[in-house]
């Protein structure tokens, strides 16, 4: 029996192939519920005045203020940069976000396969292949490898445990001192982190942004790197600066950038990204928030919140994340 009524729950992805879907399951998971889905501005607006609870992704954080009845809302995705600045903090609005669980093995694999294919050099055997030429190279090996996670969050934690598996070395470095029994050594604090990044042969970024982690790898941190070092960047744009990192990839600093996020997405077709020799990138694809994996998530806040009980993955709007 709920304790609460949950006046009306508006459902919004702004990539159309997927709602049906959540329709499918949440419809299906809370009966009786008023669920209204959405996949673009003009069809979601007229359930802001009714809406109480909103679960979404892609949406600009000025849509929360155009609710005057919300109480809840619950990010589609595990990050919440891009609302977290502009939250109502006296409004007694609840903010939640996806458990980095669900996506965490997707992007594990991701950041595994860009190790693999700058590894293996798979570049250079597809010139081969080109130029039918049949001549022997030595490909790398996993095992020789040091990789560096910065962030041992929920995604980072995943993506450190594919890579031993695989029998790298990994160590981490996060802001904040807190054990982490998943990479062999941790490295803390701004102040280690030339340090940290000294030792890898490909660093991995998992972090969030928040004020404090925006445009933390910049000119000082990359003239720290390894020569010939590979960064993969998974998780947020902003955490780099991206003119300091074109300029360390044409000086030579960086032998290969793998990129999934960007400081503007989508990124704009001028970008010096997209024709680098060195940067391999795709467009925001890595931890895709699958219905199926996703949705069990809110239906089970759902009914915490109608129930009165705490909500998972309460986001600490103080923190950013
Ligand atoms: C997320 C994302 O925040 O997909 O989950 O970027």
């Amino acid at each position: 029996m709920f304790v609460k009524s949950p006046g009306s729950i508006l459902v919004y992805s702004k990539y159309t192939h997927d709602l049906p879907k959540f329709e499918r399951i949440l419809s299906k998971s809370l009966p009786g519920l008023e669920i209204n889905f959405a996949d673009a501005p003009e069809r979601a607006e007229k359930y802001f005045p009714e809406t109480t609870i909103f679960y979404g992704w892609g949406f600009p954080a000025a849509w929360l203020r155009r609710m005057p009845k919300l109480r809840w809302v619950q990010k589609m995705g595990a990050g919440v940069d891009d609302i977290v600045g502009a939250w109502p903090a006296d409004s007694g609005v609840v903010l939640t976000r996806t458990d980095g669980r669900l996506i965490a093995s997707r992007m594990a694999e991701y950041v595994l396969a860009m190790i693999l294919d700058h590894n293996l050099r798979l570049d250079h055997a597809r010139n081969l292949q080109a130029n039918r030429s049949w001549t022997y190279f030595e490909p790398g090996r996993l095992s020789h490898l040091t990789v560096g996670i910065a962030g041992l969050g929920e995604i980072g934690s995943e993506v450190a445990a594919l890579l031993r598996a695989n029998k790298c070395r990994v160590v981490g470095w996060r802001r904040s001192p807190a054990k982490s029994d998943v990479v062999d050594q941790t490295f803390v604090g701004d102040e280690k982190l030339r340090e940290f990044v000294a030792g890898c042969d490909v660093v991995v970024l998992v972090l969030p942004l928040t004020e404090d982690t925006r445009g933390v790898f910049r000119r000082e941190v990359f003239s720290a790197f390894k020569p010939k070092a590979h960064l993969i960047n998974v998780g947020r744009g902003g955490v780099v600066n991206e003119s300091d990192l074109l300029s360390a990839l044409d000086d030579g600093a960086l032998a290969r950038v793998s990129l999934d996020v960007f400081a503007q997405e989508p990124l704009s077709a001028d970008h010096p990204f997209w024709r680098h020799p060195r940067v391999v990138l795709t467009p925001h694809i890595c931890g895709p928030l699958i219905p199926e994996d996703v949705a069990p998530h809110f239906i089970a806040n759902v009914k915490a919140f109608l129930e009165n009980r705490p909500l998972n993955h309460l986001v600490d709007v103080a923190r950013q994340y």
